[in-house]
């Protein structure tokens, strides 16, 4: 075996009259950590393993003892009975040294036209092609669950608000579908990422490419890439797909904030617009009374930790010169933790959301008291061809007389209110009412109840649950 003259026992210890010492090895080792890149990596040895052959640079006879000995390895990892060794340093070469054990030469000959730069950035481009289609299911789930409440509560009025202030009457279906609108960016932004990852890296070799003759089109034939990398010493040093996919997290993740302290908020009892499930709640080890929102509460607050991994691995690559760096593998502990994240944060949104019930009626009656149709007088002014600034004026007026007196804008008589304008008619009363400025509201996008039922067709019919 090569490690007759290696004193280091490492892959790489030819050079080496000394071995690595244990605290460089605990210090540099990522195999606790991106062991989780095993299926892709053998999966990524297997397809150069085939092009190698093809290309008459191993036999046939050597191809097939790489292929079966890395589908035992692939199964032993499976099953829990693979030893990783953090002194070879990482997945690949654990991988390769466990093959090299188990075939002999042949397992010696599959690095040949590879260097582990290429392969790292192939196990991680094939990795996050696959969960990038995993959040794309997530998402679809939550918005699902979304649409499903938006449907059950269609009808339901609630206040608008504009700096948490209470500003215009809108359906609650409205506001369900709104993060509809925004997870699906996401879906469409995670999409258009993975079209940037889906990028085929090997053949790049250590950074300038290789003299053998290798065929990067078989490989990327094989793996089912639409494209090779263009230029060796990008690939090697890229890792701008890396920051994509977290900032395509970091935005799930903020989405996911804003409706979490949107629940929080809502199953106050300054609130009471939802009521989240019990099994869904936790209570307090003093407080007998207490049911706490603490998902929703998790959920905001793993939105730091979430644009910290994103902000680490940009300060990561910020100044890195020109091609590999070992700095480069700080990647995947942050690419790793925000998968975990994002993805049980999304999971367990949609359990929440479909075992929570809103409470119409209080939403209801929050629409009183905030003179919240006073844009919709303004409007009619306008239409009685008023200019509106001249027409916010007015209504103005209005709003403080209803002050002083301490009473709503509906129990205005008709005489009171033309005395701020004559063009004022009994037609007035049509829009003071909330449920007349809501389905006033008919422009595209508008929360009337007839554009907000098409939104949610549109929206069952994405999703396929119509
Ligand atoms: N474990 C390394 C990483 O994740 C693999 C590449 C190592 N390359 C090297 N030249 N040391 O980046």
């Amino acid at each position: 075996m090569a490690g007759a003259h290696n004193r280091s026992g490492k892959l790489w210890g030819g050079r080496f009259a000394e071995e690595t010492a244990a605290s460089v090895e605990a210090f540099t080792e990522s195999i606790s950590y991106d062991w989780r890149l095993y299926r892709h990596d053998i999966m990524g040895s297997k397809a150069h393993a085939r092009m190698l052959a093809k290309q008459g640079l191993i036999t046939g006879n050597e191809c097939d003892a790489i292929l079966q000995g890395l589908t035992e390895i692939e199964q032993e990892i499976n099953d829990g009975t693979f030893v990783f060794r953090p002194e070879l340093e990482d997945i690949h070469m654990n991988i390769e040294k466990a093959l090299t054990d188990r075939v002999g030469a042949a397992g010696e000959k599959l690095h040949t036209a590879r260097s582990r730069n290429d392969q790292v950035a192939l196990d991680i481009r094939l990795y996050l092609r696959d969960e990038g289609a995993a959040l794309d299911r997530l998402l679809a789930e939550v918005q699902e669950a979304f649409t499903r409440q938006a449907r059950i509560c269609l009808g339901a009025v609630m206040p608008g608000y504009t700096h948490m202030q209470r500003a215009q009457p809108v359906l609650l279906s409205h506001h369900l579908l709104a993060y509809v609108e925004m997870f699906g960016r996401d879906r469409e932004r995670m999409v258009d990422c993975v079209k940037r990852i889906n990028i085929m890296p090997l053949g790049t070799a250590a950074l300038a490419g290789t003299g053998l003759p290798i065929d990067r089109d078989f490989v990327a034939r094989e793996l089912n890439f639409p494209a090779v990398s263009a230029n060796s010493m990008d690939t090697s040093a890229d890792r701008d797909f890396g920051l994509e996919f977290l900032f395509c997290l970091t935005t799930i993740q903020l989405h996911l904030s804003r409706m979490a302290e949107e629940l929080v908020l809502w199953s106050a009892k300054e609130f009471e617009f939802i009521e989240i499930g019990d099994r869904y709640c936790t209570g307090s080890s003093i407080m007998p009374q207490k049911k706490n929102p603490d998902i929703p509460e998790l959920i905001r607050g793993k939105a730091g930790r979430v644009t910290g991994s994103l902000v680490s691995l940009l300060m990561t690559v910020k100044g890195l010169p020109l091609t590999y760096n070992r700095d480069l593998q700080e990647d995947k502990e942050q690419i790793f933790d925000a998968l975990d994240t994002v993805k049980a944060s999304l999971s367990i949104t949609a359990e929440l959301l479909a075992n929570s019930e809103f409470n119409t009626e209080r939403m209801k009656e929050a629409t009183y008291g905030g003179f919240m149709t006073a844009t919709d007088i303004a409007d009619y002014l306008v239409t009685k061809n008023m200019p509106f600034r001249q027409a916010h004026g007015v209504v103005g007026r209005i709003v403080t007389l209803c002050q002083q007196r301490g009473i709503e804008l509906v129990e205005l008589s008709l005489e009171e209110l033309q005395q701020f304008s004559d063009r004022i008619e009994k037609d007035i009363f049509d829009v003071l009412s909330v449920e007349g400025s809501v389905n006033s509201r008919t422009s595209a996008g508008g929360t009337a109840c007839v554009r907000v039922e098409e939104a949610l067709v549109r929206a069952e019919q994405q999703l396929g649950i119509a």
